[in-house]
């Protein structure tokens, strides 16, 4: 099989990249990637020269430059995951992500339908998606698959539109879509702009910690590896027009991972005292909107698809911090330049 991953330089999809290789030695991978800030080829440096890994710089928002593609590639299948990804970017500038998420998924829905119109029932097309585009939790409940959307960012309203999109084509064209809705992610290749590197990057770095309000927002964690495989799962398993919920059911306010996971580098940088990176937690203007609780019920891939995330948290996030202080170089090419305008435009 010829599986197109698209965002497949950025976090989940490098990860996914590197799963699917290892675990489908007879599928070719064609990464399309427009490598925007939040691509990074250095992400799939191991399997640069695999026999069966492509490469293609192509933007989704380009039409032809996915029709080029579908051809010369072959394309069988499509996982889905190029992406603008950030909130608080979708807050300073959302037409980025009105042209990517929507228009570009609208692009590669048609190129796909076009291209596989002999024979659609057959190729499947996964969609992936966030759990924001359901909106604000209040103390009690979570998300099921038939919660209603009210996304409330720029960011989760495209992600929305992008699912909605994806729906109709299966109900109208009968394409063979599927649409996951994940928790929030950590692990390896993360971009330091999310919580979780953002504040590993700034412990390490003795930069203040900025939390969000009053830093009791709460956000349901999941290590990327675990995704990945939930992602394999439904991609061979998940009935046509099925979607399905993804979450670690692993529940935490912010101030809390972030006490917790400030708690775990003292150890490991060897701080205490004054020098704790738990000093370094500073609270500042909430973001705008900033949607309270986000929590998954994962029942319906865990009793269908029999997924269950590998790692527990704290399994998962001693892999991540080691990860990111074993790959400073890494974190220091991207926290240059431009990352230094974004912070600066952010933070003040
Ligand atoms: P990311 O921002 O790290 O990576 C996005 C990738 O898409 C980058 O490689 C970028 O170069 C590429 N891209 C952006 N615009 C493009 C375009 N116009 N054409 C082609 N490529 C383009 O994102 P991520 O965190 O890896 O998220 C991947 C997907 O998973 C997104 O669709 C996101 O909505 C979804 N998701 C993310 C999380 C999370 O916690 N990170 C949780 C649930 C769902
Ligand atoms: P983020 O990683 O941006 O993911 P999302 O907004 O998509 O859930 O943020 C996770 C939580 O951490 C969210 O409630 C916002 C908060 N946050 C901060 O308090 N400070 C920060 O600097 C960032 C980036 C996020």
């Amino acid at each position: 099989m010829n599986l197109m991953i698209t965002g497949g330089a950025g976090f989940i999809g490098a990860n996914l990249v590197l799963h699917w290789l290892r675990n489908h030695p007879d599928d070719v991978v064609i990464n399309f990637d427009a490598l925007t800030y939040a691509g990074n080829l250095e992400n799939l440096q191991e399997v640069k020269t695999h026999p069966n890994y492509r490469f293609v710089l192509g933007d989704l928002r380009n039409p032809l430059e996915i029709s080029k593609t579908f051809s010369e590639h072959k394309i069988d299948a499509v996982i889905h995951l190029a992406a603008e990804s950030h909130v608080d970017r979708s807050i300073h500038g959302p037409a980025d992500f009105i042209e990517t998420n929507i228009t570009g998924t609208f692009n590669l829905l048609e190129t796909a339908r076009n291209y596989w119109s002999a024979n659609l029932s057959v190729h499947r097309f996964l969609h992936v998606s966030t759990d924001e585009v359901y909106g604000s939790l209040g103390s009690e409940g979570k998300f099921l698959e038939s919660t209603a959307y009210a996304p409330n960012s720029p960011y989760s309203a495209s992600k929305a539109a992008s699912d909605h999109l994806v729906r109709s084509w299966r109900h109208t064209y009968k394409m063979n879509v599927v649409t996951t809705n994940c928790s929030n992610n950590y692990g390896p290749f993360q971009f330091p702009e999310k919580l979780l590197p953002l504040l590993i990057h700034n412990c390490t770095q003795d930069i203040p910690i900025p939390v969000y309000g009053d830093g009791k927002n709460i956000r349901d964690w999941l290590f990327v590896e675990d995704h990945c495989e939930a992602l394999d799962c439904v991609f061979h398993e998940g009935d046509p027009g099925e979607v399905f919920n993804i979450g670690g059911e692993n529940e935490w306010e912010n101030i809390d991972i972030i006490r917790f996971v400030c708690r775990k580098l003292d150890k490991e940088l060897g701080k205490s005292g004054n020098e704790s990176c738990g000093n370094l937690i500073t609270f500042v203007k909430d973001r705008p909107g900033h949607d309270r609780r986000y929590a998954i019920d994962a029942t319906k891939i865990k009793t269908a698809l029999n997924w269950t995330p590998r790692h527990s948290f704290e399994e998962g996030l001693t892999k991540t911090i080691r990860w990111y202080l074993d790959h400073q170089e890494w974190v220091s090419n991207i926290t240059s330049g431009t990352y230094q305008d974004y912070y600066v435009r952010q933070y003040g």
